[in-house]
This record gives C-alpha cells, structure tokens and sequence, in this order.
C-alpha cells in the first residue's frame, strides 16, 4: 500500500528561504511552498536559470507555474499524488517538464511504498505509473519518463536496490535534459540569423523542461553565438502560456521579446514583421507530424501562406515512432479556460465550449525538426529514421 500524508498549505514569503530553514513547521508539510517572490510585474530580478523541477532531499521542488509571471513560488511535493495532480493542473507544463516530473514522482512512489520485497515495490510502483500518465494523455515524454524509471526498478534485485537506483536515475534524466537541449540549441541555432525575428508560439522554454529549453533554447543558442535577434511570443489562449511564461522568461534573459494577440499572426507575417517560425512538440510522429500546444496548426498554415520557415525543436523523447495520427489522443480541456479570462467570466452561462489543448501540424508545413542528434529535413520519414539510426 502507499502512504499517503495529510496534505497541509505552508507559505514563506520574500525572499529565497529554502525549506531546510523552516525546522518542524516544513518536517511535518507533505507539499508546501517553500518560498515566494512577488515579481511585482516581472521587475524584480531572478535567475535567469530556471530550474523548473528537481530532486532535493527526497521531495520534488517545482515552480508553481500556475503563479507566474505575478510571483515565482517553488512547491516541495513529498507525495506522488500531489506530483500527478501538479502535472493535471499545469504546476509543471511542457512535454520534457513533465517526462522528468513523472519520473521523479514514480521515484517518490518507491519510496511511500511500504512493500518490503522487490514484487510489491513494482506492483506499487505500477499503481503509481498508471495515476501519473493519466494525467495528461498527449505529450509522450510522460509515458517515456515512466517506463524508464520502471525499466530501472525491474531491472533492480531487491527493493533497497530500486529505491536508490530509482532516484539515481530520474536525477540523470533532469541533467541529461538539459545536456539535450543545448545540444540543440546549437544545431538549431545555425539555421537562424543575424536580425533574424523569430515567432514562438506557447512555452517550449526553461520553464517547459528542466532548464534551457527546446525551441527557446535554439533562441538562447542563437543569441549565445553572437546573432542579434528579436522574438514575437504570441499569448497563447487560453492558458496564455506565451505571455505568462515565455514572454517571463525571455524579458529576464534580456531577450528583446514582443507579446501579440494570437489574432494578430496573420497581421505579423504579412506585414513582414516575422523571419521565421520556431515552435516546440508534445509529439512527434515518424511521419513528420508534429503536436503541438493548440494554434500551432494555424500559425504554420500561416507561415506557409508567407513563404516563412516553419521549425520545430524536440528532442528525440517527444518521439512517437510507433502511433499514426488516428492513435493519437487530444487532450480536452475544460470549458472555464475558456469562458473566463484572469477568473473573470466572459462568456455566457452553460455556454457550449470546445477546449483541445493541442492539434497537428502535418509534415507538409514543417521546414525542419530540430534534435539533439541533428536537424531532420523533409521527406521526415527519411530523415528522422536516420537520425535514431545515427544515435543508437
Ligand atoms: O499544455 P502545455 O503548456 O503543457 O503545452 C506545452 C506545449 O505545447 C509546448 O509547446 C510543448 O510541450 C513543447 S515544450 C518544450
């Protein structure tokens, strides 16, 4: 059976006071914030390092993302119920995010578990699997994350040997996702320029993995190389992601970032306003077809109607090579995302809602897929072959 703690709110506010400051009051919380900043409208300085998620003294730390970009606050989960509910309620968003979320809350699971022998700590571990991916069916890097962790565990002789090995290795994953993603950058960064503006759409930054990012990682590559570049974030209804998160986290880089309504893509492109397109994946099919966060599919119908490059910048984990499209489940959302804005309702009682949070982008509007083995190029069934063939 896995235990299961009462859950109690703790709240620290100003300034970066960790959890191991706040003697019993923090002992005894099994999910709580471990400190706060007011952002105080994005003025108040931070790191520009995010780390979204980590290990740290057997607990999960994340940036509430839901806070943001009002107030930075860091939540300490020592319970993977709370890590499934995290990821469900987009605390921790963003496909590699949540791969190494998963998998540090299956590493939790092992250790809540109370089974003494190796079968009942993979029957536990199991259970706990099955809570974390029905948290969020589309972004593949969940089901990855999982089943690497429960690789390690079966693999494992006795229960002392899982637990240790499976926090061992869902710590590599965080260090080795960040190692990707500059691996990218620098392989994407070569097919921008100098005064080139890049359109992003949602969050693939820091914030949607553990640190750096996939497509805003190619941004800060390409901005690291010696390029001067400016960005056009689009907001992103109706999480607005774009404005909440990737227009954060550029602004605190001091990347020359511009915010613009989702209705205003086809203004900007036409207008001459965009060099090229660069978005992150959920997944990504070995056809080329990319899923990606809702309005992807319009901004790269968009960005063909304008002779623009479209890129997408995933590492080979956002990689489904076994689904075709009529496998793939569309996360729905729910209808309050979409009547309210900022919790203010703007549409009418009992109103009927369609909310997909993500759609398609097939490989026909897609200039490359950017990957830390290297850039696949259209025809993409080809050329992403050679990519996993070319890592293995
Ligand atoms: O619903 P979200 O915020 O999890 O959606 C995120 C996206 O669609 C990102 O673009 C995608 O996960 C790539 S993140 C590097």
């Amino acid at each position: 059976m896995l235990k299961t703690l009462s859950r109690i709110p703790f709240l620290v506010t100003g300034g970066w006071q960790r959890d191991d400051d706040q003697g019993n009051a923090a002992a005894c919380c099994e999910s709580y914030i471990i400190s706060k900043i007011v952002t105080g409208g994005m003025e108040t300085k931070v790191h520009s390092s995010l780390r979204t998620v980590e290990w740290k003294d057997n607990a999960v730390v994340m940036i509430d993302q839901t806070k943001l970009p009002n107030e930075l606050v860091y939540v300490r989960y020592t319970d993977f119920h709370d890590v499934a509910d995290a990821i469900r309620n987009l605390v921790v968003r963003g496909a590699p995010a949540i791969g190494v979320s998963g998998a540090f809350g299956l590493a939790l699971a092992a250790l809540q578990s109370k089974a003494a022998e190796k079968e009942g700590l993979v029957s536990d571990m199991e259970e706990a699997r099955k809570i974390l991916f029905e948290t969020r069916p589309t972004a593949v890097n969940l089901a990855w994350g999982l089943e690497r962790i429960m690789k390690v565990a079966r693999s494992c002789g006795d229960a002392a040997a899982i637990r240790s090995e499976v926090v061992r290795e869902a710590k590599k994953m965080a260090e080795e996702d960040i190692e990707i993603n500059m691996r990218m950058g620098r392989h994407g960064s070569q097919l921008f320029g100098d005064n080139d503006t890049i359109m992003t759409h949602c969050n693939a930054g820091a914030l949607a993995t553990v640190a750096y990012g996939t497509a805003l990682g190619v941004i800060r590559a390409t901005r690291e190389s010696g390029k001067k570049i400016k960005v056009i974030a689009t907001e992103t209804r109706p999480v607005m992601q774009g404005s909440r998160l990737t227009a954060f986290e550029l602004k605190h880089d001091g990347i020359d970032v511009s915010l613009i309504p989702d209705t205003a893509v086809g203004y900007a492109m036409a207008n001459g306003l965009v060099s090229k397109v660069i978005v992150g994946a959920d997944r990504v099919l070995r056809t080329g077809h990319v899923y990606n966060k809702i309005g992807t599919y319009q901004v790269a119908t968009m960005a063909r109607q304008h002779g623009i490059p479209f890129y997408v910048a995933a590492p080979l984990s956002t990689f489904d090579l076994k689904s075709s499209p009529k496998d793939v489940v569309i996360e729905q959302r729910k209808g309050t995302e979409v009547t309210g804005v900022a919790g203010r309702k703007t549409a009418p009682d009992d109103i009927n809602v369609i909310n997909p949070a993500f759609d398609m982008t097939p490989p026909e509007l897609i200039t490359g897929i950017i990957t830390e083995a290297g850039v696949a190029k259209p025809p993409f069934e080809e050329s992403i072959k050679k990519l996993f063939d070319s890592n293995r």
